[in-house]
């Protein structure tokens, strides 16, 4: 495992703060790449005063070197590598290694973590216990929040998270085990019996297979269909600070077993804002309906009483263009041709896009396509439902933020996340009996 280094790079200076009549110097940090960053952590001692930042957008919140974002040029990388060459070379278990390990494998290290991984699908009993207490029209990311919780029920006792060794379990269970239970859930709401994983399928193939055969017949996989899945779960597997692997974060920091952090991240993941967004997509686009439709959605978009956004469009960090998202658009237009569907759907979705990145209103906000935006018609061409589309990215990022929350448990600046507040609420005042109120 490698180990997030205590100080980054030189020192780029200081930054000289004047406030209650002293002077402090604050150390300027450098990166390896991006922004300097001030380092505030004496402020509060030497002048009384906390910063102020909602939203997080100009404050880092730990060190990591896991994955570098460009916002401004539009560069993703992982532990150093290209988005792009990933794509188009690598898959996503050696993608998954490379994120927990920092450096890619050799044949052998890859065929170890191939091994350990698909020796760890299976799930305790139990489970199905568990998984029947849910409605049969649950949504699957809320039962993917609950199992994975309990998972938390099955390894506690056993984990020590100063041995390595038991931290490196608890990911590869954690990947092993996320695709069973996402196919498990699929399969609850739709009644059918649970598959067992095949150990002797591919990381995908295993999923697909969990997911859609039935007793009654043998699932014959379209070779096209699995390394679609296999490149989105690529693109999706790391994206630095987001709102998810924050809070993985977050409750990592309080000490809490991995398994709740992993289930914090995918209940984070679930909102429209981030994750739940290739859902809306979808359901945007189907509302939207016909090419014809197009200019009017766009003008509810830019119209704030509506309180409609164009889903699938804008990023806190992307402000020139998603990488991912010119990848998934260009493979849209592929796996469609190679399945032979013709899904109106991307008519729309490149009427829509092409009518955005013409509008003042979009091009002075920089708001261009994420990586969600042409991801859900990929996942519909799957025949995968549109319940399940924030739990195919869950699945994905589960390798994420395990490699964030092993970055952490090694990190030598680690402490719990507490935030400050600005409080804004009444004055110091007294009780009143009810009878005096
Ligand atoms: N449609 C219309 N207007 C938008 C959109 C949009 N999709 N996104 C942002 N804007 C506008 C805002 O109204 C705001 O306008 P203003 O300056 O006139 O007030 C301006 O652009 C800036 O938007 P913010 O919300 O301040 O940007 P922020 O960085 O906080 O939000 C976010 C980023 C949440 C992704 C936002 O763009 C959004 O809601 N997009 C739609 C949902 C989506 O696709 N989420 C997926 C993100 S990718 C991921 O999580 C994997």
């Amino acid at each position: 495992m490698s180990a997030t280094p205590s100080n980054v790079g030189p020192k780029a200076g200081t930054v000289a703060v004047q406030a209650a009549g002293k002077s402090v110097e604050l150390p300027i940090l450098s990166p390896t790449l991006g922004n300097d960053c001030v380092d505030i952590g004496k402020l509060p001692k030497e002048t009384g005063l906390f910063t102020y930042d909602p939203g997080f957008t100009a404050t880092a919140s730990c060190k990591s070197a896991i994955t570098y974002i460009d916002g401004d040029e539009g560069v993703l990388l992982y532990r150093g590598y290209p988005i792009d060459q990933l794509a188009k070379e690598s898959s996503f278990l050696e993608v998954a290694y490379l994120l927990m390990n920092g450096e890619l494998p050799d044949a052998r290290q890859m065929g170890e973590f191939d091994h350990d991984v698909a020796h760890h699908t299976m799930l305790h009993e139990a489970f199905k216990n568990f998984l029947g207490g849910f409605r049969h029209d649950a949504h699957p990311m809320a039962m993917l929040v609950g199992m994975i919780g309990s998972m938390a029920s099955f390894y506690h006792n056993d984990l020590d998270y100063d041995d390595p060794e038991e931290r490196r379990m608890a990911a590869i269970r954690m990947i092993a085990k996320v695709p069973t239970i996402a196919a498990a859930c699929y399969r609850h709401s739709m009644g059918w019996p649970l598959r067992f994983p095949r150990n002797n399928l591919p990381y995908v193939d295993r999923f697909l297979h969990m997911m859609f055969e039935v007793p009654s017949e043998p699932l014959v996989l379209n070779p096209v269909a699995a390394k679609a899945l296999d490149l989105l779960f690529i693109l999706h597997a790391d994206h630095e600070q987001n709102a998810s692997t924050s809070t993985v974060r977050l409750v990592g920091s309080t000490g809490a077993n991995p398994y709740a952090c992993i289930a914090s991240g995918v209940a984070a993941l679930w909102g429209p804002a981030h994750g739940g967004a290739n859902e809306a997509v979808l359901k945007m686009l189907a509302e939207i309906g016909t090419a014809k439709n197009v200019q009017s959605a766009i003008d509810r978009a830019k119209d704030k009483e509506s309180g409609f956004r164009l889903m699938g469009f804008g990023h806190r960090v992307y402000k020139n263009f998603d990488p991912r998202a010119k990848i998934i658009r260009e493979m849209c237009h592929k796996v469609l041709e190679e399945l032979g569907i013709d899904d109106p759907l991307l008519e729309v979705a490149m009427r829509l896009e092409e009518a955005a990145l013409k509008d003042d209103y979009f091009v002075q906000r920089k708001l261009y396509p994420n990586v969600d935006f042409y991801s859900g018609i990929i996942y519909k061409a799957l025949k995968i439902p549109t319940e399940m589309f924030t739990v195919m990215f869950a699945i994905a990022r589960t390798a994420g933020w395990m490699a964030h929350w092993l970055e952490q448990q090694t990190d030598p600046e680690f402490k719990i996340g507490r935030p400050r507040q600005i409080y804004t609420g009444s004055g110091i005042r007294d009780y009143m009996a009810v009878d005096k109120r």
